[in-house]
């Protein structure tokens, strides 16, 4: 340890936590991780790594087993939480919302629990825009109210919320940030590390990226008829690694002010039609995306954008790339590694001609 602050991060195998890993490493923080690979695998961690030339330590537990995380605050010295660990899938949130909640809210409690015996008392966790529900005004401040949130998932978010307010109700010493994502895309410019959803995707820019290596043949894009500029919905893309970089900051602030409950969006402000993001992707790469619409998205918002300005103003932070930027390194990522970090896992090899041989 020696003197050197310890973070432990949940769900930093997976895609928003392994950028964030990186960015925690560069900042010289020691990063301990901790997750069950149910959604991500390990090759992730090992990339991290070999991106920053530093190490970190993996734990491969659930947080919903006690004794075990446990053991992980008792053999380091964790000063701060950053909380990503999580089911994340809206439309499956629906048909196994039994699954959703026990995995993200008693995993939190659990979690919570663990800290307040171990007196580690900073959490960062990562919430959604989705709790604006279908916003009145944007773009959206932190201040705006709370939506219908329209589905279990969503519906974990704004839950998680309130019970970590709740805790530093009782204890005004317990340091919560509550980050508000808009829709993170992109990947680390390396290209080594990057989202790799299971099956087929369900959000917008990995269904694209598929598309474009030919692992699928036609993006659907769900409604054309809203009232935006172009009748397709309008969302704030944010690029990964900035959004890594906004968690330091988050860390950093509340390091020297605790004993808070922050909320703070983090977005670029800007917001981007499903037609800009082709666009954009299509130019930046030199290549024709294959589309055609379809009907409406149910639970679909028609814009969402944050208004991004708190956080410049207290954590300092503000996206730097653009949309140009996240559609290039969203498509490096992706023909690098068509299937993701699962080729280097395993020790099959499928030869060019169909045949399989062992490593
Ligand atoms: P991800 O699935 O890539 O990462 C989540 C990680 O948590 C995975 O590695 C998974 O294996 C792990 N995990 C899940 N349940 C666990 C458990 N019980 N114990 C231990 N590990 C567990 O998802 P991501 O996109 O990196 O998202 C990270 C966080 O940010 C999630 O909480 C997600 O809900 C939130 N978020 C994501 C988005 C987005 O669009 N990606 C938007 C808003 C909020
Ligand atoms: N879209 C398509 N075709 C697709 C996938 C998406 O047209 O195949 C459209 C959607 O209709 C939407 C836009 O692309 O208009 C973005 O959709 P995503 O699924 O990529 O992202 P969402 O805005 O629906 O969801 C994201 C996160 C959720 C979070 C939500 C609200 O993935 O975790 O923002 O903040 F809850």
């Amino acid at each position: 340890y020696g003197g050197i602050i310890a973070i432990l991060v949940t769900g930093g195998a997976g895609y928003i936590g392994s950028h964030t890993c990186v960015e925690l490493l560069n900042a010289g923080y020691e990063v301990v991780v901790v997750d069950n690979l149910v959604n991500s695998s390990k090759e992730s961690l090992k990339r991290v790594e070999e991106i920053t030339g530093k190490s970190l330590r993996f734990y491969e537990v659930d947080l919903l087993n006690r004794k075990a995380l446990t053991n992980v605050f008792k053999e380091n010295n964790i000063d701060a939480v950053i909380h990503f660990a999580g089911l994340k899938a809206v439309g499956e949130s629906v048909y196994k919302p039994l699954e959703y909640y026990h995995n993200n809210i008693t995993g939190t409690l659990i979690l919570c629990e663990v800290m307040r015996e171990f007196g580690v008392e900073k959490i960062v966790f990562s919430s959604s825009a989705t709790v604006y529900g279908d916003p009145k005004v944007v773009p959206i401040t932190e201040d705006a109210p709370l939506g219908v949130i329209t589905n279990p998932y969503g519906r974990t978010k704004g839950m998680l919320e309130q019970i970590l307010t709740d805790l530093h109700t009782a204890n005004e010493k317990f340091s919560v940030m509550l980050l508000r994502y808009f829709n993170p895309i992109g990947a680390h410019e390396s290209g080594r590390i990057g989202e790799n959803p299971k099956g087929i995707p369900n959000n917008l820019l990995p269904y694209i990226t598929q598309v474009a290596v030919g692992k699928l043949v036609c993006l659907g894009v769900f409604g054309n008829d809203y009232d935006t500029k172009d009748g397709t919905c309008v969302r704030d893309y944010i690029h990964v690694v900035d959004l890594a970089k906004g968690h330091v900051k988050a860390l950093e602030k509340m390091m020297r002010d605790p004993g808070k409950v922050d909320i703070y969006n983090l977005g670029t402000g800007i917001g981007y039609s499903v037609l800009d993001v082709i666009n954009a992707f299509e130019k930046v790469n030199d290549l024709k995306i294959n589309y055609v619409f379809k009907d409406r998205r149910a639970g679909d918002v028609p814009a969402c954008y944050a208004d991004p300005s708190l956080a410049l103003k207290e954590l300092g932070w503000k996206a730097e790339k653009n949309i140009e930027d996240m559609c290039r390194d969203s498509f490096r990522w992706q023909k690098a590694n068509p299937n993701g970090f699962e080729e280097e896992n395993s020790d099959i090899v499928v030869r060019k001609d169909g045949s399989v041989i062992k490593k």
